[in-house]
């Protein structure tokens, strides 16, 4: 049998991107070629801990480099297309952080540079992985839960606003708040675990109450508080979501707000034959599902015994399976199109303060 060489993987961002060092480390199909990053010390620690022979400065410096097969990007929203894009024409296949893009526009520019590159887009929807996900896409793939009809998905943090002043409250370069940051991780699991059906109208509200104040600062968060700079994106938002088949979904997202909840996300599934609900609080992976049934007219409820995992782990897997084995690529990088332009929709619907119909008001 002939040895198949390395793939060869530049990585571009040094905060999550570490995420993807980790999950690349742990694929033995997979070398780690090159880092880049603007941010010094903290790029210089990661080449040293994971032995990247290669660190460079801007990205350019990096996708000029002939031998990478592919990129991972974990960079500001704003450059996730500039740099896919360039990316792309240069022959790399690339996966890139959520959310895919910050606009429609953009991410349709992506997923058209990927498809004429002949390569490979993904998204890194990691939480997916998880193994209360993955027994709930199980159950539902094998329709123990009857026709689903009502979805709530939520993630709520009490004071959790990445970094007051950054590039996270910047509206231009992260494109939102709280919904296009942690509302696109549970709007997609709750679209890929619904089989991602259409939306036919869209209803939404956002807040910005804490944030403009210089209140809800994540304080356990990795970056600090940048005085004097403008918060100018929403800090709560909540949506209310019909689609095609009459299924519903409410979703509720926050960065700051006074309520019970400390960093918490969750999914609910109501079924015609049964019900789903995961409920995680502080990142926790086990004791958090629970599945909801009968058993001769008498509720029951189970409670799976659940395993962890790194969930960037399996996300890089299926990025290189998809690579080197053809496999589709999953999360693609078509759902994160989809999860950008119902997120779009739902700033909009916002804005204009009413319902939002489909297809008619695509473009209000
Ligand atoms: N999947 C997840 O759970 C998860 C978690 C955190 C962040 N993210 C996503 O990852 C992305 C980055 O977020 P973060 O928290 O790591 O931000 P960050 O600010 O900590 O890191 C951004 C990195 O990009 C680098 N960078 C900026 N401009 C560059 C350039 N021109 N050339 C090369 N490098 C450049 C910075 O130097 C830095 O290392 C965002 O899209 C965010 O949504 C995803």
């Amino acid at each position: 049998m002939v040895e198949r060489e390395a793939l060869r993987v530049g990585v571009i961002g040094c905060g999550a991107g570490e995420f993807h060092i980790e999950g690349f480390a742990a694929d033995p199909r997979v070398k780690v070629v090159a880092l880049s990053g603007l941010d010094g010390p903290r790029c210089h620690g990661l080449v040293t801990k994971y032995g990247i022979p290669h660190l460079y400065g801007d990205y350019s410096e990096l996708l000029s480099h002939p031998d990478i097969d592919a990129v991972s990007l974990a960079v500001p929203n704003h450059l996730h297309r500039p740099i896919a894009v360039q990316a792309l024409r240069a022959g790399k296949h690339v996966l890139v952080e959520k959310p895919l893009s910050r606009t429609v526009e953009e991410g349709e520019e992506m997923v058209a540079a990927a498809k004429e590159a002949g390569k490979v887009l993904a998204v890194a929807f990691q939480r997916r992985q998880r193994h209360d996900v993955q027994l709930v896409r199980h159950q539902i793939e094998q329709g123990r839960l009857g026709r689903v009809y009502h979805a709530k998905a939520y993630w709520m943090r009490r004071s959790g606003i990445p970094g007051l002043g950054t590039w996270f409250t910047n509206k231009e370069q992260s494109g939102g708040g709280p919904l296009i940051d942690l509302g696109v991780h549970v709007l997609d699991l709750a679209s890929w675990l619904l089989g991602n059906p259409s939306a036919l109208s869209v209803s939404a509200a956002t807040y910005a109450e804490l944030g403009p104040r210089g209140r809800g600062q994540w304080s356990g968060g990795r970056f600090s508080r940048v005085e004097g700079i403008p918060y100018e994106v929403e800090d709560f938002a909540t949506a209310f979501v019909r689609y095609e088949g009459g299924t519903t979904l409410q979703l509720d997202v926050s960065w700051a707000a006074y309520t019970g909840h400390s960093d918490d996300f969750g999914l609910s599934l109501m079924g015609t034959e049964g019900g789903a609900e995961i409920r995680s609080k502080d990142y926790a992976q086990v004791g958090t599902l629970r599945f909801f049934s009968e058993l001769d007219g008498t509720p029951t409820v189970t409670e799976p015994r659940l395993l962890t995992n790194h969930g960037h782990t399996g996300i890089v897997k299926q990025f290189v399976d998809s690579i080197l084995d053809g496999a589709p690529p999953e999360p693609s990088g078509d759902e994160g199109l989809e999860r950008v332009r119902l997120i779009r929709l739902i700033y909009r619907s916002a804005e204009l303060g009413r319902e939002l119909r489909l297809p008619e008001d695509q473009d209000a």
